[in-house]
């Protein structure tokens, strides 16, 4: 038994060891850091890909490997802070996540939305929702953003924000030519001419049109389209004022104020954490 927490430390003794070349192979070396001067133990950290990302993939058979490596003395599985990534302060705020979490599109695409929403002389709540619409896609999962997103939200803004981002997902695949809100091309693209959204969406669709905030999802669907300028940058200053005005951040920071969606928050933080 180790008699300190000295002896229970894995030795340095022990080299890193080549990955086997199975995994190699497999593109497993993706989902792990090779132990770097960076990293204090020098050990190296797997990364388990998370099934909602894998699933119907080929890596989801390599799961077993990448278990059966972590058994090696110089390798553990990632836990805590990601030496790739950014360290986040201990209360994190909304721009932390937009600044060291988000990735330069997503992020960029966002604030475009909101400024452009905000040069229309729109509403400091559909500003607010520009702002914060593809939130999911930019920090935690792409399929069901708007829902994701507006869950996410929800306990830090007025709930016609939280209502208009959750609805933009459906809006956006149905066409309103009285406010001049055409099916977009980047869906054609994306999807093909002939995708088809399916009836939960139509549905969906159908119950927000008759909704007394349909106007300020609908208006997120409109600043949508002209926000995908990737050489525009925006400065995430510019909207502090109307983050401060409509985002309640809370003093323990997101992801430490016990609220219901507090993990949400936390796996932004630590996206690769095994547990
Ligand atoms: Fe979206
Ligand atoms: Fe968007």
């Amino acid at each position: 038994m180790p008699e300190s927490i000295e002896d229970q430390r894995p030795t340095a003794r022990v080299l890193p060891h080549e990955l086997p070349t199975a995994l190699r192979d497999a593109g497993l070396t993706n989902w792990i850091r090779e132990p770097l001067d960076d990293a204090v133990d020098r050990r190296r950290r797997i990364i388990m890909p998370p099934a909602a990302a894998v699933m119907g993939t080929p890596m989801s058979g390599h799961q077993g490997a990448l278990l059966a490596e972590a058994r090696h003395p110089d390798t553990v599985f990632m836990m805590g802070d990601n030496p790739a990534l950014p360290t986040m302060p201990e209360r994190p705020a909304l721009k932390d996540f937009f600044l060291l979490r988000f990735g330069r599109i997503p992020r960029t695409h966002l604030l475009q939305s909101a400024r452009v929403a905000r040069e229309n002389g729109l509403d400091e709540k559909v500003i607010t929702a520009c702002l914060l619409h593809d939130i999911a896609i930019a920090g935690l999962l792409t399929a069901n953003h708007g829902y994701w997103g507006a869950q996410l939200v929800r306990p830090y803004v007025d709930e016609e924000v939280a209502w208009a981002i959750e609805k933009h997902e459906a809006l956006r695949y149905f066409p309103d030519e009285s406010v001049g809100y055409r099916y977009p091309q980047a869906y054609v693209d994306y999807f093909g001419a002939d995708y088809s959204p399916p009836d939960y969406l139509r549905r969906e669709h159908e119950a927000a049109r008759k909704h007394r905030w349909y106007m300020t999802s609908r208006l997120v669907t409109i600043n949508d389209i002209y926000s995908f300028d990737p050489d525009v940058v925006v400065d995430f200053d510019e909207f502090e004022d109307v983050v401060g005005r409509n985002f309640r951040q809370p003093a323990e920071g997101l992801g430490f104020d016990g609220s219901p969606v507090a993990h949400m928050w936390r796996t932004m933080i630590w996206p690769n954490n095994f547990l």
